[in-house]
């Protein structure tokens, strides 16, 4: 039976060691047809390229600098220059991780150890796109390979900052619980979850009457793309829950920036 998103969101991990064995038809279908169009609520424009490492003739060059091990496939993730570029594409293709996940498939957000140029090659990268993200996907390998554990232990893998110290109430001295975030303390676990650049988790989230306001407390690109993935599953898992509203930008939460942290965006009920 079909995972739903937040059950996906539970159990996707990082995975790096891959089984021999091609994907499932069906299963491609199905990521292809989901590939066309991808929606996500930004004005930016993403491209997700499923690249079959078999077909293509320079595929002894898809590297990961040994990372990964075994993929028969791989996403390349492409995105314009537009200005919230970074955080569209972790929204959307955390989409695509979720899906796969849905399907049975293991992927790996790779964002800094890949040949940039081989990738490129292989989805005839444009003059105003950026290629910031690759993910192989397939059958895990029942046996996870030595540079994988390496990974896994590295960057702690499976640990996540406790709730009380990213999530707050009205101003950033009031932690919040699970228990008492009301209808939010899910989509707020979701985003605890989130897969993250070397798993920096770099989030905090302040919740107000109207919505949730959400900062990036780091300052690298990749962590424009963290925050990405961070709205969309808090967004997404809203939608599951049918607690309606939708993502918005809110001049006035700039206010309330944390010290070393920026505005992202926020997460706006719906008025009843
Ligand atoms: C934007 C981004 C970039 C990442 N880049 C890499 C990478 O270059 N190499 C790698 O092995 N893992 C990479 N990861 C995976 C993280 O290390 C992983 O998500 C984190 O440790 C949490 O583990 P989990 O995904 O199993 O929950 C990246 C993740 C994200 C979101």
């Amino acid at each position: 039976m079909k995972k739903s998103v937040i059950e996906a969101m539970k159990a996707r991990r990082s995975i790096r060691s891959y089984s021999k064995r091609p994907m499932h038809h069906a299963a491609e279908g199905q990521l292809k047809d989901y590939l066309r169009h991808i929606e996500h609520p930004f004005d930016a424009r993403i491209r997700v390229e499923l690249i079959k490492t078999g077909e293509y003739p320079g595929n002894h060059r898809l590297g990961t600098y040994g990372v990964i091990k075994n993929a028969q496939a791989f996403f390349a993730v492409c995105c314009d220059r537009s200005s919230f570029a970074e955080e569209a594409l972790g929204y959307a293709f955390e989409k695509v991780v979720l899906k796969s996940t849905q399907l049975g498939l293991g992927t790996c957000w790779i964002g800094g150890t890949f040949n940039k140029g081989a990738f490129a090659d292989a989805v005839q990268l444009k003059a105003d796109e950026m290629l910031p993200i690759v993910s192989p996907v397939g059958q895990a390998s029942a046996k996870p390979s030595m540079v994988s554990k390496t990974m896994s232990r590295v960057t702690k893998q499976r640990s996540r900052k406790p709730f009380e110290t990213i999530f707050f109430s009205d101003n950033w001295n009031i932690p919040l619980t699970q228990k008492s975030a009301g209808d939010f303390g899910i989509p707020l676990e979701m985003v605890r979850l989130a897969p993250s650049s070397r798993n920096c988790q770099p989030w905090q989230v302040l919740i107000a009457p109207e919505g949730a306001h959400f900062y990036r407390m780091a300052p690298r690109s990749l962590n424009r793309i963290d925050l990405g993935i961070a709205l969309c599953h808090f967004d997404l898992a809203c939608q599951e829950l049918g607690i309606d509203g939708g993502l918005k930008i809110m001049p006035d939460a700039i206010a309330h920036t944390p010290e070393n942290g920026f505005y992202t965006m926020s997460w706006i009920r719906k008025e009843a």
